[in-house]
Order: C-alpha cells, then structure tokens, then sequence
C-alpha cells in the first residue's frame, strides 16, 4: 500500500520531537508500509536535502536507541521531501495537488501539527484546491479549540470538509501501550468484570503527575493551564475507559459510543460541588530530584501574576446503574513528586473482619500507566515470622505485580509509532469522535466559568511535591486518601 504522508508544521516542534522518530522506528521495525513518502511542509524555503540535515541533526536529541546509524538515516531520508508552502494560499495548495497527483498514492494523509489557529484554514483550503477525496485522511492534534464554542466551530468546519471516518483527532494517551492494555485487561478477561459495579468497588482514582514543569512551554501554558492540557482530553479518555461499559465489537464507533455515554453521564456541576469538589494549584520554587527549581510565575514567557493553574483534583461521578454513587478522583499536575500515571480501583472492604488486619491496605488494584507499565493486584495474607499466637491472627499485604515491561520489553511500539500506522491502515478506534470531544468541552467549561469568577485563584504548591494540601482534603471529606498517601 503506497502513502503520501503531508506533514503541515514539518519544521516544528511537535514533527522532530515525535512524529519523526516515530516514523522512524516503524521503518526500522519494517512496519511502515513499502512505496511511502513523508513531505514536510514549512515556511522555511528549503530543498529536500536541507529539510533532511535539518531533520538529521535534530536525531541527536532523541534518546540513544532510537537514534538512527548514517546508513539507516541515508534509507529513512529517501523517504522525505520537503515543500515551502503558505497556508493561507490557494496556489500553494495546488502545487501541492500536483505533486501528489504525480504519484496517486492509495492512501494521502494530511497530518496538521501546526498551530491550532490554522487547522481550520488548512482544511478549508484543502477541500477548497479538490484535496480531501475519500482516499485522504486527516489527522489533527490537540489543543481542538479553547471551549466548546470554539471546538464546535473547528469540528463544523472540519465536518464541511471531511467525511468523520477521514477525521482522526489525536489524544497520543490513546496510543500509549499501557492505555490499550486497560480495554484488554477489562474486556479481553472475565475476571474483573463482574465486580466492575458499585456493589464492589468504593472509589477509583486516576493520577497523571509530571515531575517536569512547563519547560519552554511557558506563553503556551499561560492561556491553556492543566484542565485544558490534561483532564479534558487525556483524562477523561482513562475515566472512560474505566468507566465504560463492554462495547459490541471492537470497531472504533462501537468503542466510542460507549466512551460518548459516559461522558454524557458525568454528574452535572452545582455551586456546591464546583466549590468542594475541584481544586486548582499552581506550583512555587521547590526542589525536583534534588535540584532547586523556579515556581510557575517566575518561567518564560509566564506572567508574573498568573492565575493559571499547574495542577488540578477534582471528584466526580458517573451518574449510571453501574456507577452510582462511586467516587471517580482525578489528579493531575506538573511539577509534582514524580512522573507517574496510574489508576487505583479500591474494593470494598470485608464487612465483617475476623482477623487483625491493617485498614485500607489491600482490596485494591492498581493499573500502572507510566513510567511503570503494568498491574498490581493488592492482597492480604497471613503475616509470617511471627510465632505469637495473636500473629496467627494477623495479615499482612501481598501484592501480585505484573510489568508488562519486563514481559514484552522491546516488542513494545509507542504511542505516536502505534497512531500513525492506525492512520496509514485507516483504523479510527484510537482516535477521538467529535461528539465525545465536544461533550468533555460541555462538562469542563463550568469549571472553566467558575473559576472565572473566583478571586482567590489557584493554590500554591511546592515544586516536588503532590500538590496543594486542599487536594488530600477534599478526598479526606468522603473517608478515603490518595495512593501514595494510604
Ligand atoms: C500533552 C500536554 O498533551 O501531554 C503536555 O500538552 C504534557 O503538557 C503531555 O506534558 C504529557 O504526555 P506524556 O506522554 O509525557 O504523559
């Protein structure tokens, strides 16, 4: 199957961080299809060969083993090509047109990873030059709008455009190994699910710590803040994949109606639990690993008054038979005590306990997303070496720890590796529909509106630590901690 693979943004950030060495490793792995072709456009003018030094030397800060040798690059780099191109001009468009009509290629993706404020020009222009024929896909990368007015107006344009099956809206946590391992651990085994309800389970707890702070990110970050960044994409894809119910199949609307009726059943804000139930911080100087590190205020590009928010806690529920009345906790937050994302789903206790055991300790599972990649299972069993006859009494925890890492280790592909061959093969299940992104823009915009009109603004928190105080409060109310807390 031959591709043409049109980056838009060839020069930027996002294309020699990611897409690259991730084009990259499928071709070392032979996964990427034979025949393909990768054009990165720019404003820059540069000839092929330019674009593939260019391209070439940014390797050098790829981690090691992802690098490629000169032999392997000289093979990669008769791949890329590059083609100077203002996006607001249709002629560019149609030099566009014609190189690729020198080829037909089966498939022609068109992989927009430039500023968000040009999404919707490009795909405007494209449809407008004849360049959105049912053979070509697009694919967009987040942030897809501000709100949901504004994500709105993007997906209308898009949808003039493009058929929704040529669509693919990424959120790169879909791709994550350890992510597609939570649908099989709940719907590839039998096990857990008949205890997948609230008779079972008390609460569940979803974390995304970074350790990083916002690095050169800053002007970004300043107009976007965690719950934009983090919770109302990457997030809430977890909560629904804890939260969903067993699709029919595995085809991507089957996964992604039922993803959709979660989101749809997320309990609706009030003025109560808009003041309880969600907490915002922001990160102060501290120390990460050892070492000194700015607060949020003093970063570049950053304004030294600033009410964004680094971090944010919040309690919801999902307001369906399976689910009522159980507590769903998200976490997330840069500058925090580590990198680290995982998922705790704590049983209920035993209701009538006959042994000496530690309280809250077990009856728990825990879904390792990332830096670990794997499952613990939190058991109690009889304490050993103690001859007391009371000790005879006691338990004690167990875990039974799985790590998919040491399991299949370098059979592993990564996120953006895994996306982009879905892309090339048209597989939509990893990706994002519309309607699911714009319901996750309904349900946070009266965070976003509340906060708004909230004068004291975010908490501060020590960088390297897990955030504001008020966050082990507010899941202290309904009798529980976090993790790393119990
Ligand atoms: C991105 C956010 O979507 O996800 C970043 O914009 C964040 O701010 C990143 O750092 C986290 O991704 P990962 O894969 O490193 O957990």
């Amino acid at each position: 199957m031959s591709f043409d693979l049109v980056l838009f943004g060839g020069t930027g950030d996002l294309a020699w961080r990611k897409l690259m060495p991730a084009l990259f490793q499928s071709f070392r792995h032979g996964t990427l299809p034979e025949g393909g072709r990768i054009i990165g456009v720019g404003r820059d003018d540069l000839s092929h060969e330019q674009y593939r030094e260019q391209i070439q030397s940014r390797f050098n800060s790829v981690e090691e083993s992802k690098r490629p040798n000169a032999e392997e690059f000289a093979r990669f780099a008769a791949l890329l090509e590059f083609q100077r191109m203002d996006l607001s001009k249709p002629d560019d468009y149609a030099a566009l047109k014609s190189i690729l009509e020198t080829r037909n290629a089966d498939s022609v993706v068109m992989y927009v990873a430039t500023a968000p404020g040009l999404f919707t020009t490009v795909c405007e222009q494209l449809a407008a030059a004849g360049l959105n024929s049912d053979h070509t896909r697009i694919v967009l990368e987040k942030p897809l709008g501000h709100d949901l007015a504004s994500n709105r107006a993007i997906n209308e344009t898009v949808r003039r455009c493009f058929k929704e099956k040529q669509v693919f809206r990424i959120d790169h946590y879909l791709g994550k190994p350890s992510v597609q391992n939570l649908f099989a651990l709940r719907f590839g085994n039998a096990l857990f699910e008949p205890l997948w309800k609230r008779e079972h389970i008390a609460n569940i707890q979803i974390t995304i710590a970074e350790d990083l702070g916002v690095e050169k990110r800053g002007a970004f970050y300043e107009n976007t803040g965690a719950l934009r960044d983090m919770v109302q994409n990457h997030a809430l894809q977890l909560l629904c994949a804890i939260g969903m119910e067993p699709p029919i199949n595995a085809h991507a609307d089957a996964i992604r109606d039922e993803k959709l009726k979660v989101l749809r059943s997320l309990k609706p804000w009030t003025a109560e639990t808009l003041s309880q139930h969600v907490i915002r911080g922001q990160y102060s100087a501290g120390k990460s690993s050892g070492v000194s590190v700015p607060g949020y205020r003093e970063e570049l590009g950053v304004n030294p008054d600033s009410q964004t928010e680094t971090f944010v806690a919040l309690r919801t529920e999902i307001a369906n038979w399976r689910w009522a009345g159980v507590p769903f906790y998200i976490r997330t937050g840069k500058r925090l005590a580590g990198r680290d994302a995982h998922i705790v789903v704590n049983f209920h206790q035993t209701p009538h306990p006959i042994f000496n055991a530690p309280v809250g300790a077990a009856n728990r599972l825990v879904i390792n997303l990332q830096p670990k990649d794997g499952l613990e299972l939190h058991l109690l069993a009889q304490a050993q070496g103690n001859r007391s006859r009371s000790a005879s009494q006691s338990l004690a925890p167990v875990q039974l720890d799985l790590d998919f890492d040491k399991r299949f280790g370098s059979e592993r592909v990564g996120a953006y590796e895994r996306l982009l061959l879905d892309v090339l093969d048209g597989r939509l299940n990893l990706f994002v529909r519309s309607d699911e992104q714009e319901e996750a823009w309904r349900w946070v915009e009266p965070i976003i509106e509340h906060w708004k009109n909230d004068a004291a603004g975010p908490r501060p928190y020590g960088a390297g630590t897990w955030g504001p105080s008020a966050s082990s409060a507010m899941i202290a109310r309904d009798g529980y901690c976090w993790s790393e807390e119990s």
